[in-house]
């Protein structure tokens, strides 16, 4: 049994078709990744609830929203009602990540911390044992397509060491710039929950796509 899961990001789908770029992963991955971004967390904007909402209907994947935007608590409740899954907001934008992460889980979901690239890692570490997923970001956040930066590495195993000294199952999620030449060195470094955008969406056939990346670790 893998150890590890991916998360398509469907950042980088075709929004024209989506539930066609859905299907093509549908059976090699339970888990969906959703940017959202509102303009001023990150520079981008990209979509919202009513997407969140719509494609709810048609696919019972697992539904791990990434919210990029300042003033998350305002919006938990919403994106849990579209169907989110997972809720992982900025530990940036929260002044009571505890507090929005009991939130989230009155909710009914499962909580997940995210930390910016230039944000000192260990913000992110008390949260290890209070929530399901922490996602260290591996390219600055706001954008598809970029490169994977090298120095998350240490940070990836801060946590992994943060985690296993706690005891915690939560995963280890990581986002940006993975793909088939950067997931096993990321793997090794002990990320489990794989968020990639572009290595799946921008190619031919997002599915088999899937099972190469997958390959990439199990080989
Ligand atoms: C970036 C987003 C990512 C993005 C990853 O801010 O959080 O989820 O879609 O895209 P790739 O895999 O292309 O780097
Ligand atoms: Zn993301």
């Amino acid at each position: 049994m893998a150890d590890f899961e991916l998360a398509p990001s469907l950042l980088a789908a075709d929004f024209g078709y989506l539930m066609r770029d859905i299907d093509a992963v549908a059976n090699s991955v339970k888990y969906l990744h959703f940017d959202v971004m509102d303009g001023h967390y990150v520079e981008n904007i990209s979509f919202g609830l009513p997407v969140i909402k719509s494609i709810r209907k048609y696919t019972d994947l697992k539904f791990y929203t990434h919210l990029m935007i300042t003033n998350p608590g305002k919006y938990a409740k919403a994106f849990a009602d579209a169907g989110s899954d997972i809720i992982t907001f900025h530990v940036e934008c929260s002044d009571d990540p505890i507090a929005l992460i009991d939130e989230i889980h009155s909710y009914g979901c499962e909580a997940g911390v995210a930390i910016h690239p230039d944000t000192p890692i260990e913000k992110i570490l008390p949260f290890a044992d209070k929530c399901e997923l922490l996602l260290v970001m591996t390219v600055r956040p706001g954008f598809g397509g970029q490169d994977f930066m090298p120095e998350s590495l240490d940070r990836i195993a801060a946590v992994r060491k943060a985690l296993d000294e706690t005891g915690s199952t939560a995963w280890l999620s990581v986002d940006g710039g993975i793909n088939s030449d950067t997931i096993k060195t990321v793997y090794d470094a002990g990320a489990r929950l794989f968020v990639t955008g572009s290595a799946v969406f921008a190619k031919e056939e997002p599915g088999k796509a899937c099972s190469e990346l997958s390959a990439c670790i199990t080989a």
